[in-house]
């Protein structure tokens, strides 16, 4: 059989089959049209190893003597006893392409088992891949692993990942590439806020505009592990698989188990270019947000739980006049919610707070032309509401009895516990309280919320995450589909499930419970990684932050909620004088710029200066359907901390067509704005920032330019127009 090629945006795919099962030969850089006869690839034989080459397959296998992790294991259960023929040794049956995706079918027919494994390479350069695995035999076959693996050229010398805590999301973290094993496991039943949103290797030293990277992404929002696995022989593969509890997946004759999509980029331009291939994917999705991103007030960390009609009505006043478009009640709302003691799993508006319902505060929000938005949980439940009270069995515990009928419970997790959504009554009866709520009430848009981790979960007593992660995307489905014209945020204690999986089915993620600036300025760089700006919240937070007690002029924080999707968390009541005419000031910058950061090029310099953070927006704008370039751009220049050498040397803005004119002005603050003297040191001005500054692209990526001096924590924003 021939290879099989997938080509896109500068990546080559090779996968073969000549040696029986089907490996990728090659994943990195574009090949051309031809390929040579690839049996010219096949390794010596060293001694005291098997005695013909060992692929590096498509899912590694350990009858082929693959001496790393191995893709795929399970085993035959035979009158309920599980360990019978264990070992599954796959051939191809077929493989076939059409240039940007491949089919490959594998199978044993001793083991009972046939392999699927689908490959898209898409346009941008980002490949998608799932196997699915049929159990073709006569008796239960159970599913310990099903990885989706690939691999990394051998000048990959170190990796990144992302790790993170409540507050803390998605921070970086590198070491060397070295033999053995670097595993991330998430055991949280759902993303999880340590997860890693991407998984890279790269040749030394690799950075956002230098170097060759290979990156992956696991798109599950249940248990999973990532890893980089490297071999005795010193072949190294990437990727992931979901974390199955024992039994946990038990397939009967003739059903099937999907592993979750592994998504993938490779770019031999740092990281810069992954992004740019997980942007092009996401924005050609037929279902991606469109139009313009509405400005948001959320009221959590403006109320909290104090629900009271009045206060609520002027925050909305408060909100329209500053320009808001889409204001949000968050926690509090339903039955019985006074705290968070209390209340979830009653999704009825609570009678005592909201005699009329909600249609007062609706009507007030949307005759001012906000749209209406309302928090849930649907997941979850307190012991203390109607519904527990009324369905015991329905709270996810390890055992079969519910723990009325003497079941354990799991330990609780801000006082709540888990709805086991695979009980069809208790989904069915999610489903349609939620339902009614968007068909009772002009509801725009959800924060759908999910608190806390899975512990002991099981069903009927089995572990069931795997069952109930998918019961959870069952129950966002099916709401989109009844509600197409809702929006969905997902939210998880902050940014505990920002993955793939969960972007399917929802338009925005709320990256953090952090809306400390300086916090943020970190988190969104990496979420951004991987996620483009329109579809991470990003607010502007009170001036001293509430999870951190740290305060920031305005400036800082708008500069830093600016790239992404934008708003307040805040109580803008009390936001007055000129500090309010700033506020008005921006809320308007965003409106004019955020077609740019919301279509644009995510650039982040490789800065020589580690207390500085530089990164902007380039529009990539189109005419008639052909690239018409770097148009314009927004670049961000955020001072961290003091440093030792007060930003001597100069700044480039990097991304930008080399040999246009460009014009560079500073656009916020400006001297008129009054936390402008805390933002720029005067004393030593930077002479173009008066007037602006004119040069090529090439001049401002290669040369760049002096920026003034900042005081730490503190951000300029740049405005850049082709000329
Ligand atoms: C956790 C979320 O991350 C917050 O934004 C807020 O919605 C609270 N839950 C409400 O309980």
């Amino acid at each position: 059989m021939h290879p099989l090629h997938l080509r896109s945006a500068g990546t080559s795919l090779v996968i073969s089959t000549h040696r029986g099962e089907a490996e990728i030969t090659h994943w990195g850089a574009d090949l051309g049209d031809s390929l040579p006869d690839l049996s010219i690839l096949n390794e010596p034989v060293p001694p005291s190893a098997a005695d013909t080459n060992v692929p590096a397959g498509l899912l590694p296998q350990a009858s082929s003597s693959w001496q790393g992790r191995p893709g795929l294991r399970g085993q035959r259960v035979i009158d309920g006893v599980p360990g019978f023929d264990f070992s599954v040794r796959l051939r191809v049956l077929s493989a076939t392409t059409d240039g940007s995706t491949a089919v490959v079918i594998q199978s044993d027919p001793d083991a009972g088992i046939t392999v699927t494994s689908n490959l898209t390479l898409h346009p941008g350069g980002l490949l998608e891949l799932r196997h699915e695995l049929r159990n073709d035999g006569t008796s239960p076959f159970q599913v310990d692993e099903l990885a989706t693996v690939l691999p990394v050229a051998p000048d990959a010398v170190e990796l990144l990942d992302l790790t993170g805590r409540w507050c803390r999301e998605r921070h970086p973290q590198r070491r060397p590439l070295q033999q053995g094993t670097w595993v991330r496991t998430g055991r949280h039943g759902r993303t999880g806020h340590d997860s890693s949103l991407l998984f890279a290797a790269g040749t030394a030293g690799f950075g956002n505009r230098h170097g060759k990277v290979w990156a992956t992404h696991l798109a599950w929002s249940g248990n999973h592990e990532q890893f980089a696995d490297s071999a005795a022989d010193g072949r190294t593969m990437i990727g992931g698989s979901e974390l199955l509890g024992a039994a946990e997946v038990v397939l009967q004759p003739g059903e099937s188990y999907t592993s979750p999509a592994l998504y993938a980029a490779y770019s031999d331009r740092g990281l810069d270019g992954i992004t740019e291939a997980f942007y092009s994917w996401f924005r050609s999705r037929p279902h991606h947000v469109s139009g313009p991103r509405p400005v948001v007030l959320n009221t959590w960390e403006a109320v909290y739980f104090d629900h009271n009609l009045d206060t609520l009505l002027e925050l909305a006043e408060s909100a329209a006049d500053l320009g808001v478009e889409r204001f949000v009640l968050d926690d509090g709302w339903f039955r019985g919610r006074r705290d968070d003691h209390a209340g979830l799993g009653d999704w009825y508006v609570d009678e005592t707070v909201w005699p009329k319902g909600l249609t007062p505060l609706i009507q007030a929000v949307t005759s001012r032309g906000m749209e209406f938005g309302l928090w849930v949980e649907p997941e979850m439940v307190n012991l203390d509401s109607d519904v527990a009270r009324a369905h015991p069995e329905w709270i996810v515990g390890p055992s079969v009895a519910s723990y009325k009928e003497g079941g354990r419970l799991p330990l609780e997790w801000r006082h709540q516990h888990v709805m086991d959504l695979v009980n069809p009554e208790a989904w069915q009866y999610v489903y349609d309280r939620i339902d009614a709520l968007l068909r009772e009430n002009d509801i725009s848009y959800l924060k759908w919320d999910q608190n806390r981790d899975l512990l002991e979960h099981g069903h009927a007593g089995r572990a069931s995450v795997h069952e109930q992660t998918l019961a959870a995307y069952r129950l966002f489905d099916a709401l989109r589909a009844a509600h197409p014209e809702v929006e969905i945020e997902s939210c998880s204690s902050g940014g505990a499930r920002v993955d793939l999986g969960i972007l399917e089915r929802t338009d925005r993620i709320w990256a953090s419970d952090c809306n400390d600036a300086l916090e943020r300025q970190t988190i969104q760089r990496w979420t951004g990684m991987v996620v483009p700006p329109e579809l991470v919240g990003s607010h502007i937070g009170p001036t001293t932050s509430h999870t951190t007690a740290r305060t920031h002029d305005l400036s800082f924080r708008a500069i830093t909620a600016l790239f992404g999707h934008f708003g307040m968390e805040w109580d803008v009541r009390a936001v007055r004088g000129a500090e309010r005419e700033e506020l008005k000031r921006f809320i308007a910058l965003y409106k004019a710029h955020r077609d740019l950061i919301h279509s644009g090029r995510m650039v982040r310099a490789d800065s020589h200066d580690e207390s500085l953070m530089v990164h902007g927006v380039v529009a990539s704008e189109y005419d008639g359907g052909i690239p018409a370039g770097a148009t314009a751009a927004l670049f961000a220049v955020v001072k961290t901390r003091t440093s030792f050498a007060e930003q001597v040397g100069r700044v480039s803005l990097p991304g930008l067509d080399s040999d246009r004119g460009y014009r560079v002005e500073l656009l916020f603050p400006t001297p008129e704005d009054p936390d402008y003297s805390h933002t720029v040191i005067e004393a030593q001005p930077v002479q173009w920032l008066a007037s602006g500054a004119e040069a090529s692209g090439r001049f401002l990526g290669e040369v760049g330019l002096p920026m003034p001096v900042l005081h730490p924590e503190h951000a300029v924003l740049l405005r850049i127009t082709a000329l």
